[in-house]
């Protein structure tokens, strides 16, 4: 093979515009996590009392992280890397092995995407069904769990039968997905981005005020109304905070909220210019995150089901699982108010613009990898990378009911997320080294990160991290690996997924492995002409 191949074909990409790259961050964290998964956590872990555990975990793991990665990305940006294997590689030189800890950072977010695109393809078939009426019919018989299990194939009934229309939306969400990734950083990521992000805001306050508006819904149980909702929600329950699942639970939702130890923020840094601002930017999107997520996310769902069920009901709701609430409970709400499809349909776009401005983020480390490592096209790269996540994506789909989306979540979302956080924390504060990173930190910076952060930076957000991994270690570990609470019907399925998400790890690490090789035969080849 030809060495020109791998010589680069000229400069990477790069944002258009620093509100371009705000909104973009902002938008991968803006997710599905803000509107159904913060609520949901916040009744479980104390209500009010969380948003203890929850700052604290904002800022001393989730800031920091936040400065990490835009900051270790657009180092790596400026040596022609936009994923953790090169990224890392260029922070540690002398280390051969650095790289394949950087695999995660690829492997992590692909398979988060995996089942994410296909539950972000839901709210696009619920925005086109919230306006039909099959569903609205189904709304006004309260069918609104026949209607989604129907529609997932859980079971055949009168509303669906296969799942050819959810495989339908599937097709459709994928492929907008690519289409976005294919138009590259400022036609396609940055301009989404930059319309997707404020419409979901507008879309987001516009439900606030319907709910805070709602006053008493049904005039002969007066305690049910917002303000309790609200009450139900944000009363704080200190006794919980002695129990350190709260704490793993608050910090296990800023690192999912903010996308951080995920990857997808260094990818997306990587295309910063090395003059750019990281500090205020990064601080900036993660505020948005926080407004959108504590503010909107925290009036929605959680004070309007109250109102509607009760405080009974609403304890078991919260107890079926996240997507229960987005999907079965809000519908049967709008069912019950003037212009309910309208709302149904401004509910089920916000959270679909939520979706896909995250699932973008996701898929660009994988690109970026064989635009950056390997050199090829993008057409080549979005052709690779789409064959790719489409088969891995079947599992997902096909094995939901014997619980394949809930395995993917447990590698991806915890495990890999919060291992590959300390890895980027150690290698930054002390491998790297705190003074020059803190001199990459500020360079270009617009404001001064607080001298108290090096110490945070340096300790704090390490042990914090550590300290959850071994909490799970012990607790949970041995439990998991042995699929305690797999059904038996269900274990061949688990056990083929993992055996997939191994297969898929090492052939990510071969593939490190060969543009590393083919990097020294350059180098080499290089140095032999230099000397002729
Ligand atoms: N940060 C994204 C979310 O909250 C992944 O859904």
């Amino acid at each position: 093979m030809s060495i020109h191949r791998y010589i680069k074909k000229g400069s990477r990409q790069t944002w258009g515009t620093k509100i371009g790259i705000i909104l973009a961050v902002a938008g991968s964290a803006i997710g599905l996590g803000n509107f159904l998964r913060f609520p949901v956590q916040a009744v479980l872990n104390g209500g009010g009392a969380f948003l203890i555990p929850y700052f604290v975990a904002l800022f001393l793991v989730g800031i920091p992280l936040m400065w990490i990665e835009w900051t270790v990305g657009r180092y790596g940006g400026g040596f022609g890397h936009g994923t953790a294997p090169g990224i890392f590689h260029s922070m540690v030189k002398k280390s051969r092995f650095i790289k394949y800890f950087g695999v995660i950072g690829i492997f992590g977010p692909i398979i988060i995407f995996i089942y994410y695109t296909y539950i972000e393809s839901w709210l696009l078939g619920y925005t086109f069904f919230s306006l039909s009426e099959k569903y609205v019919s189904a709304v006004k018989a309260g069918e609104v769990k026949d209607f989604f299990f129907g529609y997932v194939n859980i079971e055949n009934n009168k509303y669906f039968n296969g799942i050819g229309i959810a495989y339908f939306f599937f097709l459709i969400t994928f492929a907008l997905n690519f289409i976005i990734i294919y138009f590259g950083i400022r036609t396609g990521i940055e301009k989404v981005s930059k319309i997707a992000v404020p419409m979901l805001l507008i879309l987001g306050i516009i439900l606030m005020l319907r709910v805070i508006t709602l006053g008493t819904p049904d005039p002969s149980k007066t305690a049910w109304n917002i303000n309790n909702g609200f009450g139900f929600l944000w009363n704080p329950d200190f006794s919980k905070l002695g129990d350190p699942k709260v704490w793993l639970s608050a910090v296990g939702q800023i690192l999912f909220t903010l996308s951080v130890g995920i990857g997808v923020i260094l990818t997306y840094a990587s295309y910063l210019k090395k003059e750019d601002d990281v500090v205020l930017s990064g601080l900036t999107s993660a505020s948005t995150n926080e407004f959108v997520e504590i503010i909107l996310g925290g009036s929605i769902v959680i004070p309007v089901a109250f109102a509607f069920f009760g405080p009974e009901q609403i304890v078991k709701i919260t107890q079926e699982g996240t997507f229960g609430l987005g999907l079965m409970t809000m519908p049967l709400i709008f069912g019950k108010i003037p212009l309910g499809e309208i709302f149904a349909f401004f509910w089920f776009l916000l959270l679909f613009l939520a979706g896909i401005t995250s699932s973008i983020s996701l898929l660009q480390p994988a690109i970026a990898f064989f635009e950056d490592e390997f050199n090829l096209s993008r057409k080549k790269t979005v052709l690779i990378v789409g064959v790719i996540t489409f088969i891995l994506c079947q599992p997902a789909i096909f094995f939901m009911k014997q619980g394949a989306i809930d395995e993917l979540d447990f590698w991806a979302a915890n495990f890999c997320l919060v291992f590959f956080a300390l890895i980027e924390t150690i290698l930054f504060a002390w491998i790297f080294g705190i003074d020059k990173a803190w001199e990459e930190i500020h360079h270009g910076a617009q404001m001064k990160v607080p001298g108290f952060y090096k110490f945070i930076m340096k300790y704090i957000t390490p042990l914090f991290l550590f300290a959850i991994l071994a909490f799970w270690f012990i607790k949970e570990w041995w439990g998991i690996i042995i699929m305690k609470n797999v059904p038996t019907e269900n274990q061949g399925v688990i056990i083929g997924i993992r055996i997939m998400l191994i297969l898929f790890f090492i052939i990510l690490a071969i593939l490190v492995k060969i543009a590393w090789n083919k990097k020294g035969l350059i180098k080499e080849n290089v140095k032999r002409m230099n000397n002729r």
